[in-house]
């Protein structure tokens, strides 16, 4: 599996499996288990997932050493400010029932988020979390926040695919050698974009699926993916993506995928009031 360095020196599996919307009590354990038996080592969950102790479950249950597997979560906007989120971490540690994590994001860009932000560069000083990284934030949101910050995120976690490629965003990124994680990687499983026939093509080509060759575009322009499956199959056909390459000619035909445009719109007025109304992690 292809490593990315980040800024801090920490390195992060190229692909990770991702477990929105999979429930809690079963359906996380058995795909994180799936992911792990198919050779993931790096799983994407969050406090506003509902799913961390599935996560954890299944990570000690796997029989794979916890240093090899690489695991994401994220504080939750009812967790913000800085001492609301040092309490965010310790419950998010104790659900995975792990004593560190290695990447743990602010998963919204809204409210207290430089509090939120101290209370995380006090936890990777801590050995609590090892990089810290944000989520959701468009370049305007970007130039709004992470300016007053003390460290420079290692990832900001966005919405990325083949119709949506943040070019004014990764431009903004690279001068702080921030990567990008693709999130909804697969367009949230758009079949638009399954069906497109630049894909279709290029699936037939290299003898692979539409998912695939999406993914292996996106690592290919040095995205860090989180394909979500809970169909074994597919979960395990999302990493065999390291025995192809696109020729440039191909990626230039797939980078003129790009619409510019996302289906989530992190500017929008009203999304933070939308998100606490949607995800409430205390009651
Ligand atoms: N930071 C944030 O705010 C944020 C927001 C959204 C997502 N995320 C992260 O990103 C991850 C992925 O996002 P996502 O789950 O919304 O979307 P996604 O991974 O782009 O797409 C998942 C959908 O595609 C289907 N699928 C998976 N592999 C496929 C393949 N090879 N061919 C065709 N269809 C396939 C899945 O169905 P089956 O399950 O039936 O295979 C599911 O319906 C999340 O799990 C989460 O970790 C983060």
């Amino acid at each position: 599996m292809k490593r990315v360095t980040l800024n801090d020196g920490n390195t992060i599996p190229a692909v990770g499996f991702g477990v929105f919307l999979i429930p809690n009590d079963g359906p996380t354990y058995d795909a994180v288990l799936s992911a792990l038996k198919a050779g993931y080592r790096h799983i994407d969950t969050a406090a506003a997932y509902f799913n961390e102790s599935d996560v954890g479950k299944a990570v000690r249950d796997s029989g794979i050493r916890r240093e090899e597997i690489f695991i994401t979560s994220k504080l939750w906007l009812q967790d913000y400010g800085y001492e609301a989120a040092k309490k965010g971490l310790e419950t998010s540690l104790e659900k995975l029932g792990m004593d560190y994590i290695d990447l743990y994001l602010l998963h919204q860009p809204y409210g207290d988020v430089a509090g939120a932000w101290k209370a995380l560069e006090e936890a990777k000083a801590e050995g609590k979390v090892k990089s810290i990284g944000v989520s959701n934030m468009t370049p305007k949101i970007w130039n709004e926040f992470v300016p007053q910050f003390d460290t420079v995120p290692v990832v900001n976690q966005v919405e990325c695919n083949p119709f949506f490629q943040q070019k004014e965003l990764r431009a903004l990124l690279e001068k702080d050698d921030v990567k990008i994680e693709a999130y909804q990687p697969l367009g949230h499983g758009n079949t638009e974009l399954l069906t497109n026939p630049v894909v279709t093509e290029l699936a037939e080509k290299y003898g692979k699926n539409a998912g695939q060759v999406i993914l292996r575009f996106e690592v290919q322009e040095g995205f860090i993916v989180l394909p979500k499956s809970e169909n074994p199959e597919r979960i395990a056909g999302n990493i065999e993506i390291f025995d192809f390459e696109l020729s440039e000619e191909e990626m230039e035909k797939m980078r003129a995928l790009d619409t510019g445009k996302g289906g989530h719109d992190p500017e929008a007025p009203g999304v933070a009031e939308m998100l606490l109304a949607n995800y409430k992690i205390h009651d």
